[in-house]
């Protein structure tokens, strides 16, 4: 049966959630699943907003029939080619041939790269920045935003009900559970920091391009953003909350003065070092300090951890020469995503030849305002009292910075 919500006169929610997914993307895991999100207005044309994942395929294509009630499809508005939410697009197709496709030109040449087979002739309408679309009442208003996630994406700004169609900006991870705004959930910490998660993994590259979007959409009047996962945002402290999270994520500013130490080791020794450290910054009475084995937490929390947090140590064992695979697995997916403006220090242990230091500082070196508080911390095997003193100084560096920082 369809399980399509209605959100006003003329809009629908027609998305669903998956909770059986287990990486997003085959590489973020969606402990809490994952929800793919379209909406429907019901105009004196009618208009579907983005398709789904095939994963909700059959549901998705109830809730379609249902709310249409036997009225035609008129305009399907393509505002992100990703599968996620494409993929189901032939399919209604299929089954609302009548349908003119709406989407940028590079969303049109990737329509034919997924689909090729697809006869579209006669029925798509390519539209570029600032065109608009007349549906009756409603008058839809299209907004590039490229590399946020894609090149070809767009929003959509619904100018009669002030609704911004945002794609996969404003998204987070989590299925959805009855509750459909974001102003009827908590979120506490824990949604605050899956929607991170999302945001750094998924767009966390894309800091110039979503301050692009965050530019243009600071001349809108915004009453309700739809994004393609997650909660929908209609309240006014909400949506400002949520722009202002953005607006730092996109300019690579960290949320907390606060110490993350991620270590690498692979029989203790390494692992050691980094609760003294601890224990030490704690002892300095700095709060809050979180530590992280890249073993054994996915890297993509490790990412998200690196976008909150001022302070970011790096503690590796040298491994075949090299830093330990998890750590430069991790520092390398820091680089790729533009991780810029923190204060870091580097711990290195190797029972021989310890060069991890050494590599993590030439990975370090490519990315933008990496601040380095003190020289690395060089273990052979396994601290010992001067390797404890030279922690004991780095915590009292390391507390210092932390305490003279300011929020900007
Ligand atoms: Fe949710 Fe970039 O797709």
């Amino acid at each position: 049966m369809h399980q399509a919500i209605q959100m006003s006169d003329t809009l629908w929610y027609l998305g669903s959630s998956d909770r059986r997914l287990a990486k997003f993307e085959n590489c973020h895991p969606v402990p809490l699943g994952i929800s793919y999100n379209s909406y429907l207005v019901m105009d004196e044309k009618t208009v579907l907003l983005d398709t789904v994942d095939h994963s909700i395929c059959g549901v998705f294509l109830e809730n379609i029939k249902s709310v249409l009630n036997g009225r035609p499809l008129d305009y399907i508005i393509v505002n992100h080619m990703e599968p996620d939410h494409c993929a189901t697009l032939a399919e209604v197709l299929l089954r609302y041939p009548e349908a003119t496709v709406v989407g940028s030109a590079k969303t049109h040449a990737m329509i034919k790269q997924f689909f090729g087979d697809l006869n579209l002739q006669g029925k798509v309408m390519q539209v570029k920045e600032n065109d608009t679309l007349s549906t009756g009442h409603h008058n839809f208003r299209f907004i590039l935003a490229p590399m946020v996630h894609w090149p070809e994406v767009t929003v959509t700004y619904d100018e009669t009900e002030k609704i911004l169609f945002s794609a996969d900006a404003f998204g987070t991870f989590g299925a959805l559970s009855g509750n459909l705004y974001a102003d009827q959930l908590d979120f506490g910490d824990f949604e605050l920091s899956e929607m991170r998660r999302y945001y750094s993994n998924i767009v966390g590259k894309y800091g110039l391009q979503v301050q692009a979007l965050l530019n243009k959409a600071a001349g809108l009047d915004i009453q309700m953003i739809c994004p393609l996962h997650g909660p929908v945002w209609r309240a006014a402290n909400k949506i400002q909350w949520l722009i202002e999270k953005y607006s730092r994520w996109a300019t690579y500013r960290p949320e907390d003065n606060e110490v993350v130490i991620f270590y690498a080791s692979i029989y203790g020794g390494t692992e050691n070092a980094a609760e003294v450290l601890a224990n030490a910054l704690g002892a300095k009475k700095v709060k809050n300090i979180k530590m992280y084995d890249v073993s054994v937490t996915d890297v993509s929390y490790l990412v998200s951890e690196a976008f909150r947090a001022s302070h970011l140590v790096f503690a590796s064992a040298t491994y075949n020469n090299e830093i330990f695979p998890y750590m430069e697995n991790l520092i390398r997916d820091l680089a790729a995503h533009n991780v810029q403006n923190r204060s870091i220090a580097l711990v290195e242990n190797g029972s021989w030849a310890p060069v991890s230091g050494k590599k993590m500082s030439e990975l370090f070196s490519s990315m933008k305002n990496m601040n380095f508080l003190q020289d690395t911390v060089t273990l052979k095997s396994r601290g010992h009292e001067e390797q404890r003193l030279q922690l004991l100084s780095l915590a009292d560096t390391i507390a210092e910075s932390v305490f003279a920082a300011e929020l900007h």
